[in-house]
């Protein structure tokens, strides 16, 4: 099908973009428009011309998936130039999105209309760019540079009302788009009205120092945002012309970025997880009532998550009391959502949601989720219970972090319809699920997990199952990592130092603060009790916990808290740490994220090998989403890509002289290494 079709009727000439599934601005896009305003500018039968996007929206931007691929000719900046140069009026319909280079176009004609619904936003930060086809130049004439600088450089749409109020967009419409768009051109001939470039328009200067502060404070390496501002700043600076060559050099400087190439290849990656060869062509069952067992921080998280999302919700708990207590922090969770208008007073009225003491009430519901206590007797239990009360093909889900599912399966007369699902805390905050697949459960309630996942807003990586999945079993390795260089000499200040500067939102001692250290107590109790005897158990944790540090619960752990959440080091903790002490060397920041990263690289590596993750780009989604990594650096098998395979497994190498027991280089990384391979290599050939 032509991916830009052409039509005239009453002296309107409409000019459809149809290049599904988001019309996106590929090569036969571009060429397409680029003949459409050709034939437009010769066609006597017409006056006015309507640019519109077929199917569910306008245009959703630039073809990301032609990046780092020699440009072809026309350009997108040349073709927008093209539409605002027409001698004739053209007039942008939007519905649904217009992103990137979509609203550039847009901005590109001389009018501009959208109806209620549709957002309309300039998110090339969000992949490392800038918008490059005169986004940074056109919209401060169009809403002045504040605006347009804070619209550009946070990467955030907007509405079409907002729009309008800026002044993005001329007009709101009515109805369905095509008509609406019409209606406009035939009210703009009516009025006479001519071409009415945006180019041209004045822009005045403002003052972004804020602004720019702003950004920088909250950079944590990335480049795209402050070159975005740059970019903007152009518009008051320099006359239009030379404003658009400036936004091109930025842009292609941007392009040729590894945090460009990290930021899309997140994009792609967390569209990738959801297609696996198993469920391709596996109709989910229908989830309707869901039951939650267990009403923790957890449990109500993940009730709240689903209530979000549409779902009746009855939550079980022991007695009346936690019952009570469950619904109050749902409560208290739902409040917060919507202060923080995420939700509204309607949606919220006709919620349904009930904590109750009694299994039976789950005789309807569809899928139970259980987050009760980590003990594979009392998780037994619960699920014998589940069994016996639930109808004929319910799900059985256990949110468990670590425990065996398969053996949690075996406690039911159905394990074909029995899966994990981990969620992170708080569950109705954080983005990643992990769908723990066991030996039995059936392709059916695999493909139903990912549906519900995309229903709450999740994104959801497929596990297989080990102790800590994908994402525990490998912090749990480069954890170790990091307490062997405290056990060595380095500091945890230090270190949660440099792996901040790396650009996690946090250092690991900063996380186990957070987290609290009577959490990981009984992790540390389990790993001590299977221990290898070359295994170098640290005993610095266990120290702070006995002394009633417990993190920012308790006032201090690592850091003291008195003062306020951000914590400071403190010479109490430094002093129980170094009496645990088996070494006093000292590590250069470079050296600590060297160490960090090898160990997740390897670690993953083995996950990749085990089959606990599909490929590569699995792990990445699970760090980007669940554990802080930075998103501009892909995640962590992109970044080894970047960095090197050879040069990751040479530092394992050098790092085993001290220690071969814990740096042992992980067989397909060796294999990668000497087939002069990469990761990327793997999530191509899972693609075919
Ligand atoms: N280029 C290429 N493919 C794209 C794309 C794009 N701009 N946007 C989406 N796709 C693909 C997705 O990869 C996915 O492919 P798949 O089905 O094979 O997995 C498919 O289109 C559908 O995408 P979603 O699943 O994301 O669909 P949704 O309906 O959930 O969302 C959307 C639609 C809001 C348009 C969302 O896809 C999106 O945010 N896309 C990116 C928008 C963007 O960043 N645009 C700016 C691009 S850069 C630019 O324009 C540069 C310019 O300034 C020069």
């Amino acid at each position: 099908m032509d991916p830009v079709r052409y039509d005239v009727q009453d002296r309107i000439a409409v000019i459809t973009v149809a290049n599904p599934p988001v019309n996106a601005l590929s090569h036969a896009v571009r060429a397409g428009l680029w003949d459409a305003m050709a034939r437009f500018g010769d066609d006597d039968a017409a006056d006015i011309a309507v640019i519109l996007g077929d199917g569910r929206l306008f245009i959703g931007g630039a073809d990301i998936s032609e990046f780092g691929k020699p440009p072809v000719d026309p350009w997108l900046p040349e073709v927008v130039n093209r539409i605002e140069a027409c001698a004739k009026p053209v007039v942008a319909a939007i519905h649904g999105t217009a992103l990137g280079g979509g609203l550039e176009v847009a901005l590109g004609c001389h009018y501009r209309l959208a109806v209620p619904g549709t957002k309309l936003g300039l998110p090339e930060v969000s992949l490392g760019i800038l918008p490059g086809a005169g986004g940074t130049q056109r919209t401060p004439r169009l809403v002045g540079l504040a605006a347009a600088a804070k619209m550009i450089t946070g990467g955030v749409p907007v509405s079409a009302e907002t729009a309008l109020e800026m002044g993005l967009i001329d007009r709101l419409g009515e109805g369905d788009v095509r008509a609406a768009g019409r209606a406009y051109a035939e009210d703009l001939l009516a009025q006479g009205a001519g071409p009415r470039p945006t180019g041209a328009r004045d822009v005045a200067g403002a003052d972004l120092s804020d602004l720019r502060a702003d950004l920088e404070r909250k950079a944590r390496g990335q480049v795209a945002p402050l070159t975005a501002l740059d970019a903007v700043e152009a518009a008051a600076r320099l006359p239009f012309e030379e404003g658009l060559a400036e936004e091109r050099r930025l842009f292609r400087h941007l392009m040729d970025t590894p945090q460009r190439a990290g930021l899309i290849h997140a994009f792609f990656a967390e569209r990738a997880v959801s297609k696996l060869p198993g469920i391709a062509d596996v109709a989910p069952r229908d989830v309707a009532d869901v039951a939650v067992i267990g009403g923790g921080t957890m449990g109500s998280g993940i009730a709240t998550s689903a209530l979000l999302a549409g779902l009746r919700v009855t939550l079980v708990e022991r007695d009346g009391d936690a019952a009570e207590k469950a619904r109050a922090t749902v409560a208290k969770n739902l409040d917060t959502a919507e202060t923080r208008g995420k939700l509204d007073a309607a949606s919220r009225a006709a919620m349904s949601f009930d904590a109750v003491t009694d299994y039976a009430a789950l005789s309807d519901a569809d899928l139970a989720i259980e987050a009760v206590f980590e003990s594979m007797e009392v998780k037994r239990e619960v699920f014998g219970r589940l069994d016996a009360v639930m109808k004929p093909g319910a799900i059985l889900a256990t949110n468990t972090s670590y425990l065996d599912v398969d053996t949690i399966a075996a406690a039911t007369s159905r394990p074909a319809d029995v899966i994990g699902l981990h969620f992170f805390s708080p569950a109705h905050i954080m983005k990643l699920l992990e769908v723990v697949v066991a030996d039995a459960t059936a392709p059916e309630v695999i493909a139903t997990a990912f549906a519900l996942a995309k229903r709450m807003g999740k994104i959801a990586v497929r596990a297989g199952v080990c102790d800590g999945f994908i994402g525990n079993r490998i912090l749990s390795h480069y954890r170790t990592a990091a307490d062997h260089m405290v056990l060595d000499g380095a500091s945890p200040y230090q270190i949660d130092r440099a792996i901040r500067g790396f650009g996690f939102a946090m250092g690991p001692y900063q996380v186990s603060d957070l987290a609290g250290l009577d959490i990981g107590y009984a992790t540390r109790q389990r790993k001590a009790a299977d221990a290898h005897p070359r295994d170098r158990v640290p005993t610095f944790a266990d120290a702070l916990y006995h002394a009633g540090r417990l993190g920012q619960k308790s006032g201090a752990g690592y850091y003291d808290y008195s003062e306020d959440r951000k914590g400071r080091e403190d010479p109490e903790a430094a002093r129980l740490i170094a009496e645990a002490r088996t070494g006093e060397r000292s590590f250069t920041d470079a050296e600590i994220v060297r160490r960090y990263m090898a160990a997740m690289i390897n670690e993953a590596a083995r996950v990749v090998e085990d089959g606990i993750a599909a490929r590569p780009l699995d792990v990445d989604v699970v760090f980007l989403h669940g554990y802080g990594f930075p998103r501009h650096r892909g995640g962590p098998m992109h970044w080894a890509d970047a960095q090197g395979l050879d040069r990751i497994l040479a530092d394992i190498r050098a790092f085993a002289e001290d220690d071969d027991h814990f740096w042992r280089p992980a067989p397909l990384l060796e294999r990668l290494v000497a087939e002069g391979a990469d990761f990327a290599s793997l999530n191509r050939k899972a693609d075919t």
